[in-house]
């Protein structure tokens, strides 16, 4: 069968697409890039948010069409939603197959019938022995953990994704060996809170001076850390290994402490603040990114306001800024003051614009600074440069060819967008 995936959500869920197309592979059937061509079409799915949700629930409309034309085409949700929603996606929406994040091992199986769904969760599936087929030419996401045992109060994702387990660090290390041996030598290493990972005696900076020293791979990143188990032993092998970036991901969500406790993050914002002084002192040039979220239950204007403090004070490099969206069954949506959408969407405005101006001062700052850029493509404006990404998580752009992809160049910054630092070569 010719199948075609489109995936939404996070990371995690761009990794997991690439688990599934291997295992279709293995199993005979071919993948295409074009809609037209596919027998089978899969969506892998995102619930965090409602909007999410929507999204992918248009797209599926639009493409339905295609049955009228084709009575043999079939179209399979997987992901959190298919996870969430299981088979009342089949009853409303005319879906042929719904799997769940742990039964992607029974894809090649189920696709064999009429329909079907298979959504029993399995909190001890890690896919161990699949071999994911990377879509990229030069960067790879690599799973460390499946599951999520936080449960903040707002959060879908312990419930559609099961509890917390780690992949065996051998094989960790084995897929990243293999990954920098294909050319993939930037990896970013996966988990929901990789900050608890742990297998047998190795916890998550000892896995990381481990990664640190296998040859064939040029940068290391790790997403989600959590700011409650983020340790000082971290922040010390990522100032010793010269392979991890001077970049973390540490969502902050709010800058009050009330607030912060209704979304069960456990830690405060003094907490918060101490860990990015730290990381600051430690690892000069440190970029710190993060996601914020507005309108939380009983968020009050004053509230609002010690997160935009927040901001302030941590000048983040760059910021994912979200109006909450009650999700059925956590324990948020029934918290009493749900806050108006028209506050939250007022909210939502005034942090992206305050993090647009921190993220232009950011860029500005390094004009003039040498900048190290692996190069991921040509760049779209120009046939005579390309682009990558510096040790710092910014896009930039220099003088290169195609011979380039996949190598790490030297630059200087000469300026800036906001988005892009423009860069001179250096040699
Ligand atoms: N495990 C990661 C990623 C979780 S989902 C972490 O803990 O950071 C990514 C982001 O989506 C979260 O950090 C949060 O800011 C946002 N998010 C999660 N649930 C949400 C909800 N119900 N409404 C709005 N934003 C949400
Ligand atoms: Fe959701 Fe919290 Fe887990 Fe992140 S750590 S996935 S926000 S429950
Ligand atoms: Fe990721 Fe969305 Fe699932 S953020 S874990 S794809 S709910």
């Amino acid at each position: 069968m010719k199948f075609y995936i489109e995936t939404y959500g996070c990371q995690m869920n761009i990794a997991d697409s690439e688990l599934v197309s291997s295992i279709l592979m293995e199993a005979g059937h071919q993948l295409v890039s074009n809609i037209d061509e596919a027998e089978l079409i899969i969506f892998n799915t995102c619930s965090v948010r409602e909007h999410a949700e929507n999204r992918v629930l248009g797209r599926i409309a639009t493409e339905k069409y295609r049955k009228t034309i084709n009575p043999e085409l079939k179209i399979a949700v997987i992901g959190c939603m298919a996870q969430r929603m299981g088979k009342r996606l089949i009853e409303n929406y005319g879906i042929d197959y719904i799997v769940g994040v742990d039964k992607y091992l029974e894809l090649p199986e189920l696709i064999q019938q009429e329909k079907g769904v298979k959504t029993e969760t399995d909190n001890l599936q890690t896919y161990t022995g699949i071999m994911p087929l990377h879509q990229s030419q030069t960067c790879a996401y690599v799973t460390i953990m499946r599951g999520c045992n936080n449960f903040c109060s707002y959060c879908i994702v312990p419930y559609v994704r099961g509890r917390e387990r780690s992949l065996p660090a051998e094989l960790i290390l084995e897929e990243v060996k293999r990954c920098g041996e294909m050319g993939l030598k930037d990896i970013t290493l996966l988990g929901q809170n990789v900050n608890s990972y742990s297998y047998q005696d190795i916890n998550f900076p000892k896995l990381l001076r481990q990664l640190n020293d296998i040859d064939s791979i040029y940068r290391i990143r790790f997403i989600t850390s959590h700011p409650k188990d983020l340790s000082d032993e971290l922040i010390e092998v990522m100032a010793e290994s010269s392979k991890i970036c001077e970049h973390i991901h540490l969502p902050l969500q709010s800058g009050d402490n009330d607030i912060l406790a209704a979304m069960n993050r456990n830690y405060t914002i003094e907490h918060y603040l101490n860990i990015v002084d730290k990381l600051r002192k430690a690892i000069p040039d440190m970029a710190i990114t993060t996601d914020i979220m507005t309108g939380f239950p009983g968020e009050s204007e004053t509230a609002f306001n010690h997160t935009l403090q927040a901001m302030q004070e941590i000048q983040f490099d760059y910021a994912f800024c979200f109006k909450y969206s009650s999700r059925e069954n956590t324990k948020a949506a029934y918290l009493p003051d749900q806050v108006p959408e028209e506050i939250r969407l007022e909210r939502l405005k005034r942090m992206v614009n305050l993090q647009r101006q921190i993220s232009l001062k950011k860029y500005e700052a390094k004009i003039g600074s040498e900048v190290e850029v692996y190069v991921e493509s040509m760049s779209k404006k120009s046939a005579h440069q390309v682009s990558g990404k510096t040790r710092d998580f910014k896009i930039a752009v220099l003088d290169g060819t195609e011979q380039d992809i996949g190598t790490l160049k030297k630059g200087i910054v000469t300026g800036s967008t906001g988005n892009t630092l423009q860069c001179v070569n250096r040699s």
